[in-house]
């Protein structure tokens, strides 16, 4: 399957394909590329997915340095980020050479970034390799590093060419990774109508054997309700918005669970998953009928529904000071206070600001 969407006039692709076929090197001929690689591969995928890839590359005539670095949230850091630009540097990349990423969305966001900066811009493919990168940060250009502990503080858009989803990756992701991306799925089920819950609430076993033609009308259904929310409104000034739905409750969790712990206890996605209940709480004062649709959904795939279902091994008070002094810095806010995107009904988001602190100290506590 093949999604194609336009940006500035520009044509990006997504494919999902079965097999790590020829796909990728079809649209390497196609860019009129200078055929100089730099192919950076999360160390922690199967050895043999790498190397299927990287033969590949080799075999098609093209000069290809493959570069590994590990996805995890203590490498998204302006040092990796020069370290791949000093990779391009060495290699005598010009605009016309191609940055290829096979990762989670730690290693897509540095490496967009990387590709955005490097003369201003070379050409990017990307090759998502969780499943939240798979569903959600593979497309709509957020590029970005974590800075003084601020997560994504630093970044621009710069949109992958062409982005490869392979069923064959997707089939081994540690279930971790894997079950971490669905939030993110139910975020765009939720936000708008179409066939996401359905498939949610009906398709369980098939999901759960990640079966190919569930898991693909899943994935193009998600990403195409993505696409429709961000393709006109890169710069986040209007409806984009909405796909941060969860997301100042979430950023909240990780950045107080990294500081105080100074481990990363909770994944970006699983962090979603109760971000968006709480804004639920927020906005509708109360359990409502899409509350309860996604806890049920988050506890049909064994997802965390608060920070109880970790070892937080903290005082508890610690940890919603820490929470609540993590919402003030979200990056939606344009006044002092910062800004959440409330559903008190199915398919109807808005966003809001946070009007009475003492609310938010309310619901943080009945997660912690
Ligand atoms: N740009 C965007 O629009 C966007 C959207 C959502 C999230 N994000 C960012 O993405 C990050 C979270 O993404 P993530 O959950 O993919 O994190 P990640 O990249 O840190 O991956 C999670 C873990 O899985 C490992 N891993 C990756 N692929 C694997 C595979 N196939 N097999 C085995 N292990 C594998 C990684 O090494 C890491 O330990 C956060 O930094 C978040 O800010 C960006």
């Amino acid at each position: 399957m093949k999604i194609q969407y336009k940006i500035d006039r520009i044509d990006h692709n997504i494919f999902y394909k079965k097999n790590i076929d020829n796909s990728i090197i079809s649209e390497i001929e196609k860019i009129k590329s200078d055929k100089k690689i730099l192919f950076i591969y999360d160390g922690k995928i199967q050895q043999k997915i790498v190397e299927q890839l990287f033969r590949k590359l080799k075999n098609s005539g093209c000069d290809v340095s493959a570069y590994e670095f590990k996805g995890n949230k203590y490498n998204k850091t302006e040092k990796t980020l020069f370290s791949l630009i000093n990779l391009m540097m060495n290699k005598k990349f010009t605009k016309k050479s191609l940055l290829i990423s096979l990762g989670g969305g730690v290693i897509g966001d540095v490496s967009a970034l990387a590709a955005s900066l490097y003369y201003r811009g070379v050409l990017y493919f990307y090759i998502p390799s969780t499943m939240t990168s798979i569903v959600d940060s593979c497309i709509g250009g957020k590029t970005g590093i974590n800075y003084k502990n601020i997560i994504n503080s630093i970044g621009n858009y710069y949109h992958a060419n062409s982005v490869f989803i392979y069923h064959d990756i997707l089939k081994n992701i540690p279930d971790r990774e894997y079950y971490s991306g669905i939030p993110e799925i139910i975020k765009c089920g939720l936000l708008k109508k179409n066939k996401i819950i359905n498939i949610l609430l009906k398709s369980k076993d098939q999901i759960i054997k990640r079966d190919y033609k569930t898991l693909e009308s899943l994935c193009t259904e998600t990403l195409k309700t993505k696409i429709i929310l961000f393709k006109n409104d890169i710069y986040e000034n209007g409806i984009r918005l909405h796909l941060n739905f969860g997301h100042t409750f979430a950023h909240s969790f990780e950045m107080a669970t990294e500081k105080l712990l100074n481990k990363e206890l909770i994944r970006h996605g699983e962090a979603v998953g109760i971000g968006m209940l709480c804004e639920i709480l927020l906005s509708s004062k109360k359990k409502n009928k899409v509350y309860n649709l996604l806890e049920k959904i988050l506890k049909q795939y064994s997802l965390p529904t608060s920070l109880h279902q970790y070892d937080l091994n903290i005082s508890k008070q610690k940890m919603i000071d820490q929470v609540y002094k993590a919402i003030f810095l979200d990056k939606k806010k344009i006044n002092k206070l910062p800004r959440y995107i409330g559903l008190k009904t199915i398919y109807k988001p808005h966003i809001k600001e946070i009007e009475n602190t003492g609310e938010i100290l309310e619901v943080i506590k009945k997660f912690i």
